[in-house]
Parts: structure tokens; C-alpha cells; sequence
């Protein structure tokens, strides 16, 4: 089955606080690649020699090692420009579920703003099938530190490329600046259309 996903549009038209819509539209320029490599990708796979396969070097073995990069890439940039246009004022059940697990809204942005200072790609708060809880997870690449079965709900992306722009070195302003603009609806769609707030451990 040939397999091929469409790019998402970006629903941001202007500047956002502290954050330039020039510096938006290039980051977003890098997402449209993913899905473009993506598509690529998967079309090359299926006509791959398999008995090729080795795992020092193979071209089928580099088609599925870029392939966790590049769908990863794509997902979590959706995500993340998907609630990048909102007032950042936290709402719904997700504040209700994050102050079940981390205690309180402060703690849970403490460890979230500690692990995207830590990261060198990603900081996800992420629904993990495991426990049924929210985890704070960071990742080094796209596909160096995903968890499979997790859910990704709020994905902070903290590579040079979201900040340097408009902030050079200053991780921590950008940091404050995704926060004023994260929007709570669009994590909390993400809650119901997954139904996490039921699988929840209450
Ligand atoms: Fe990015």
C-alpha cells in the first residue's frame, strides 16, 4: 500500500509574542522537508533490494535508520506548531491530569523547562501507555530518546534552529516566549481525541 502523508499548513500568519513570523515561516520550512523525506523514504523502501540488509552498512538498513528521523521530525513538528498560536493561559483537563502527576502547573513547568534546557532536540510532555501517567521525556534527535507507547501532548522544540533568530544563545527567553504562546486547546483536543483524560491513573 503506497503510503504518503500531506503537509500540514501553518496556521500562524503574523508575528507572535516574542516570536517573529519570519523565524516561524524558516522553522517551518524544515517541517515541510521532513514530510517531503518522509514520502521519499517510504516510496524507496518498497522498492528496495531486502536481501541486501546488513547492519554495518546497507541502503535498505540507511532507508530505516533516516525513516525514524524523518517520521519523527514530522510529528513532532505538527504538534508543536500546532499549539504555538494560543495565549498560554493553561486550561482543561490536562492542567487537572499535570497537577495529579507532578504535583502542581510550577512544578511540572520546572521539569519541563529542566529537561529542555537539558535536551539538544526535544522536551515532550508525553502520555505514556505504560502507566497511564504524564511524563516530562527529553530527546537529543528525533529518534534518539522517543518512547514508544507515548503520547506526545506538548512538544517543546529546543534544536538552535526554533531560537536562534530571534534569540542566539538565550535558550531560557525563548523558552518563556513558547510558553506565552502555547495553546491549551490544542493540547487538550490531543487529550480527548486519545480519550487520556479516561485512561488517565486517577
Ligand atoms: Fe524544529
Amino acid at each position: 500500500m503506497k503510503k504518503e502523508f500531506i503537509p500540514e499548513e501553518l496556521n500562524i500568519k503574523e508575528d507572535r509574542p516574542g516570536l517573529t513570523l519570519k523565524m516561524i515561516q524558516e522553522h517551518f520550512k524544515l517541517y515541510q522537508g521532513y514530510v517531503k523525506k518522509t514520502n521519499e523514504i517510504q516510496e524507496k523502501i518498497n522498492v528496495a533490494d531486502k536481501s541486501e540488509a546488513n547492519g554495518v552498512y546497507s541502503y535498505i538498513g540507511e532507508l530505516k535508520r533516516q525513516e525514524t528521523f524523518s517520521v519523527n521530525g514530522m510529528k513532532l513538528h505538527e504538534v508543536y506548531f500546532g499549539h504555538l498560536n494560543g495565549d498560554g493561559q493553561p486550561k482543561g483537563e490536562l492542567v487537572k491530569m499535570i497537577e495529579k502527576d507532578f504535583e502542581s502547573l510550577d512544578a511540572w513547568k520546572e521539569d519541563m523547562v529542566a529537561t529542555a534546557i537539558s535536551a539538544r532536540g526535544w522536551a515532550v510532555l508525553a502520555f505514556d501507555l505504560k502507566d497511564n501517567l504524564l511524563h516530562n521525556y527529553g530527546a537529543d534527535s528525533h529518534n534518539l530518546g522517543a518512547v514508544w507507547g507515548a503520547i506526545p501532548v506538548i512538544v517543546l522544540d529546543v534544536y538552535e534552529h526554533a531560537y536562534f533568530m530571534d534569540y542566539g544563545v538565550n535558550r531560557k527567553d525563548y523558552l518563556s516566549a513558547f510558553f506565552k504562546n502555547l495553546d491549551w486547546d490544542y493540547a487538550n483536543k490531543i487529550v480527548r481525541h486519545f480519550e487520556l483524560d479516561k485512561k488517565h491513573c486517577k
